[in-house]
């Protein structure tokens, strides 16, 4: 049988399915494998939260559909969250509780756009919001994020044609995968242009608590909650990346819609899950603190023998991720496989994220010191 579906002709199988492969081959010829490709940390998840989610098997209906929109006792606790952190005031509508970001990062787009609208989004980027812009009847307009303006995204490379197109602009720091952070200035001046244009403005916000230990983290909410809206996760920052657990905060016009779009597609997450995120967000600061440190002893670490390489980054503490300039004389993906194949250490081509992604490939410090000091360590063979 033919599928003829020209949805599809703009959109390979995910990166990560492929590398997952490949490695799975490799470990069952009995090679061993340090996986610095995918932002899946290695942290165990705390013993609270696991106890969360047994205890909440024991609750009355867990087993039923949950609601579309999550529990209310979840709700309250991000609402808790984002006033403690950030001091913005959030209502229970202006929460929606999600099967992972990545749901809603897709799902925001017909709950924004038209068939044929543009949604302006970053290259590099998290692959998601180009192809689901497709998957979804959009068009992406790719914006470079360049080293030169701290790959913060620049509106003067968007076109009058394109913006009065759009509806939907997604933008994400702290940066994957170039690690950078945003700064008030910057989310100021874009909200401004958004309202301009009249574009539904979104930050990804997957890596908000991750930055330097020593840092405050900001979110796009504090600036503005008419045109804004935040995703956030518990994959990242609680090591919970399996539990499938995120949210969406802000505009509660753009949240209902959202929700139009997500109730039709899905449900609500598992009680039990949703339990435990409220456990999550109820351990102490400290905990974040704790895991920002953790992250800042990997990039220090990585950092120093990347110098001792002669292997250019992006020096910044935003994410658990460290952009990197091939090394000179190599293509990045016969890079990327040398160092698979010879060595058994994944990392990322940049252009998993786009074509500005080309020459850079991205290492995720998502494993610990003495692999990443190992892994890192054996770029030394492939020396040119
Ligand atoms: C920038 C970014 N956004 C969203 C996600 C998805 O996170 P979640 O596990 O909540 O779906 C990821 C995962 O890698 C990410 O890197």
């Amino acid at each position: 049988m033919q599928i003829n579906n020209d949805r599809l002709i703009k959109i390979n199988e995910y990166h990560f399915k492929q590398i997952d492969d490949i490695k799975l081959k490799l470990i069952n010829e009995g090679k061993n494998i340090i996986d610095l490709g995918i932002g899946d940390p290695d942290i165990k998840t705390n013993c609270k939260i696991i106890n969360a989610l047994i205890a909440g098997l024991e609750y009355k209906d867990f087993n039923k559909y949950p609601s579309y929109e999550g529990i209310k006792e979840l709700k309250t606790k991000i609402a808790k969250y984002y006033y403690d952190v950030y001091s913005v005031k959030l209502d229970l509508d202006e929460i929606l509780i999600l099967i992972g970001s990545k749901e809603g990062l897709s799902n925001i787009i017909p709950a924004v756009c038209n068939f044929g609208d543009y949604v302006i989004v970053p290259n590099p980027a998290y692959p998601v919001y180009e192809k689901c812009s497709y998957l979804w009847g959009a068009k992406p307009y790719s914006v470079p994020l360049k080293e030169e303006n701290k790959y913060l995204l620049n509106v003067k490379d968007i076109p009058d044609h394109i913006s009065e197109k759009s509806k939907l602009m997604i933008i994400n720091y702290p940066n994957n995968p170039t690690g950078a952070v945003a700064n008030k200035k910057f989310y100021l001046e874009l909200i401004q242009y958004c309202k301009e244009k009249n574009i539904v403005l979104c930050n990804d916000g997957a890596y908000n608590e991750i930055i330097g230990a020593d840092e405050k983290n900001i979110s796009i909410l504090q600036y503005d909650k008419n045109i804004c809206i935040e995703f956030g996760t518990l994959s990242k920052t609680y090591n919970m990346t399996g539990f499938r657990i995120g949210y969406a905060v802000g505009n509660k016009k753009i949240l209902n819609n959202l929700l139009k779009v997500k109730s039709n597609i899905d449900s609500g997450q598992f009680k039990p899950i949703q339990y435990a995120a409220i456990e999550a967000l109820s351990l102490p600061r400290e905990y974040v603190i704790d895991i920002r440190k953790i992250y800042d002893e990997r990039r220090s670490l990585a950092k120093k023998i990347l110098k001792k390489k002669n292997i250019q980054f992006y020096d910044s503490k935003g994410t658990f991720y460290i952009w990197c300039k091939t090394p000179k004389n190599y293509i990045t993906e016969e890079f990327c496989k040398d160092i698979l194949f010879k060595c058994g250490i994944i990392v990322t081509p940049g252009d998993t994220f786009g074509v500005c992604g080309k020459g850079y490939f991205r290492i995720a410090l998502t494993v610990n010191k003495s692999n990443l000091i190992g892994a890192l360590n054996s770029f030394k063979v492939y020396d040119k």
